[in-house]
């Protein structure tokens, strides 16, 4: 695995591999990998000839500067799951390389539109600016490609496709679904700053999906929806909810009832010992 931390140089090999007519899969991540990137990064093995996968931690999508502070960076540990599960390229730029004089995301409501500002966006104030501008330059320092992400983050899905689209990029976004212990819950870098009970009662958001799954499958409303996915979660005394809804997957608006032809998705977040933790399944319950 060749190691990079200018973006110069990145493009410059990622460009040497293109004209030697191989394909690029790209796997932006903050690090603290976990088998969810593992996933990610096998996909793109089997699919392109060269696996690229960037680490940088993102300081323009933190709202809490402590938040940021505390986010984990094992990077020996990242490096060996990079190599083990058959990464090519790695590319760990500094905040100063990234940003050399930007302050404020870049991108802001014209890329990412009103889907920026709902769920996630309600309670973290400018993140998709965040994650939709050093998206876009991950992807102008990366260059044409197949880029890799999980559902695990739905929104950040729709945000980066939305802006791929706006922009017009030369890069074909690649979901892939979300991975899962086996309690239910959704593997994430966040995950590490739980305690063991912690997680047991995180497995609450996977149930309250289901419910709102099986709800659905009984014939329920939206509304009815919704509350099997809130009765669910407040179950769960140790999980303070921030929301749990089913939207249509393409707009993330609120249905008032269910049509035929729409795609819908189930989202919830909230807090578990104090970290904000998400989570999302298509209405049947499953995790594509
Ligand atoms: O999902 C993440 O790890 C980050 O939001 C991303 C896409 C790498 C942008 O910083």
């Amino acid at each position: 695995m060749e190691r990079f931390e200018t973006g110069a140089q990145w493009r410059l090999a990622l460009d040497d591999a293109r004209s030697e007519g191989k394909t690029i899969g790209f796997v932006p991540t903050m690090g603290a990998l976990h088998e969810g990137h593992r996933s990610l990064i096998e996909r793109a093995r089997r699919s392109c000839d060269v696996v690229a996968v960037s680490i940088f931690v993102n300081p323009l999508q933190f709202g809490d500067p402590s938040d940021l502070e505390r986010y984990p960076r094992p990077v020996h540990h990242d490096e060996a799951l990079l190599s083990a599960a058959g990464c090519d390229a790695l590319f760990m730029p500094s905040v100063d390389e990234m940003y050399p004089d930007i302050k404020r995301p870049l991108i802001s409501h014209e890329g990412v539109g009103v889907l920026g500002d709902l769920f996630e966006g309600v309670d973290r104030p400018g993140h998709f600016d965040g994650v939709a501008t050093v998206v876009a330059l991950l992807f102008e320092l990366t260059g044409p490609c197949r880029a890799f992400f999980g559902n695990k983050d739905f929104q950040q899905l729709a945000v980066v496709r939305r802006m791929v689209d706006a922009l017009g990029l030369p890069v074909d976004i690649v979901a892939c679904p979300t991975i899962r212990d086996e309690g239910g819950l959704a593997l994430s870098s966040r995950n590490t700053r739980l305690s063991r009970e912690g997680r047991r009662h995180a497995t609450a958001f996977h149930r309250a999906l289901l419910a709102g799954a099986a709800c659905f499958e009984q014939g329920g409303t939206p509304s009815q929806v919704d509350d099997a996915m809130k009765q669910e979660a407040d179950a769960e005394p140790a999980l303070a909810l921030a929301y749990a809804v089913v939207v249509e997957a393409a707009s993330f608006l609120r249905p008032a009832l269910f049509e035929e032809a729409v795609e819908y998705r189930l989202l919830i977040a909230g807090e578990v010992e104090g970290v904000r933790l998400i989570d999302n399944a298509a209405i049947d319950g499953s995790d594509r």
